[in-house]
């Protein structure tokens, strides 16, 4: 007896565990809290009436057609989701995108029907051309320098018209993910111009080139017809890079900042919190890493609700304020 008394005291194992037995007290030290109210669902909306059009590499996920957006969204609202975020499939698509800044356009119709199904919601509008262009790039393309590219600067004024076509249908927040060079700076300025001071822009600022975007893709029928994304989105390799694609985009009028994809760039999420501790981060849950979960769930490998809540606290836990998930009905339903 004394003598194990002794080997406790020269040699105290039971340190850690000690908070971890008990659930309450596992709650009570706890560092990072999930709650429903960091998510953010992407809805694909596309043309036509009636039509829900199941998206095979991403199960569970539609194309819905505006006149489905409304019952969408008042589902989504009343599961406490705060925010959506809009991507549209046009029926017409040119070289230049011009169905993305029509008014009448499927987001802008969008906007309108969830803004009166589903008030409280928040309506944020991915802004780029790659939906509605016919080659699939997020810009003008052309071969100017010698090279089939995407040329940046006529490609802003594009971007700040969709913005502006946005805002007047009453998109709540603007999310630029071209990764045009000064798209930021444009943008704030076709805004302000137009008297949307008021709106704030969430800037894709450290996107990077990744094949986790397979699924997307599909879904949103912006495959580029040549080529890659690789001369406008960030290497897969760089770290640095991202910290001064944030930089930029900040010194450029960014009111939020994102780094997307998800799981794969944890440690650019928590470089980007650390370096602008003030400013609110999104991490972007992307298809493929949507996709990856599905499979292996369905395939018994993982446990779905487990692992899904496992990965969104691992990225509030890197630094994340809010989270653009597919997963957003689902964990609601768990968090709840
Ligand atoms: C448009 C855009 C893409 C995604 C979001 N906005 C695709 C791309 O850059 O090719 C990807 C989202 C996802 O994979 O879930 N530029």
């Amino acid at each position: 007896m004394s003598e194990s008394h002794s080997a406790a005291a020269n040699f105290p194992a039971l340190r850690l565990r000690r908070l971890r037995r008990h659930p309450g007290l596992r709650a009570l030290v706890r560092e990072t809290d999930l709650s429903v109210q960091d998510l953010i669902l992407p809805l694909f909306i596309r043309s036509g009436t009636n039509i829900r059009q199941p998206i095979s590499s991403m199960p569970g996920q539609a194309q819905i057609t505006v006149d489905l957006a409304a019952a969408e969204a008042v589902e989504i609202a009343s599961l406490g989701i705060p925010a959506v975020l809009l991507f549209g499939i046009p029926s017409h698509k040119d070289a230049t995108g011009s169905a993305a800044w029509d008014d009448a356009g499927v987001v802008q119709q969008a906007i309108h029907a969830i803004r009166a199904a589903a008030p409280s919601l928040l309506v944020m509008t991915d802004l780029c051309c790659c939906e509605y262009t016919d080659h699939g790039h997020c810009g003008i393309v052309n071969d100017r320098t010698g090279i089939m590219d995407v040329d940046n600067d006529p490609t802003l004024e594009l971007l700040a018209r969709q913005a502006v076509s946005h805002a007047q249908a009453g998109a709540d927040v603007i999310a630029p993910s071209g990764m045009m060079d000064g798209m930021v700076a444009a943008i704030r300025q076709g805004l302000d111009a137009a008297g949307f001071q008021h709106i704030p822009i969430l800037s894709y600022a450290a996107k990077y080139a990744s094949a986790f975007y397979g699924p997307f893709r599909e879904a949103a029928e912006s495959t580029p017809q040549f080529g890659d994304r690789r001369s406008y989105q960030m290497d897969p390799a760089n770290a640095q890079e991202a910290l001064r694609e944030v930089a930029l985009d900040l010194a450029d009028g960014a009111d939020m900042l994102m780094v997307k994809p998800g799981l794969a760039y944890l440690d650019i999420v928590c470089r980007v919190k650390q370096a602008h501790p003030g400013v609110p981060l999104c991490a972007y849950h992307v298809s493929g890493e949507y996709s990856m979960l599905k499979a292996a769930a369905a395939n018994g490998w993982l446990d779905e609700r487990r692992t899904t809540l496992e990965i969104l606290t691992a990225f509030r836990r890197a630094g994340a304020d809010m989270i653009i998930t597919y997963t957003a009905k689902d964990a609601a339903k768990w968090l709840a």
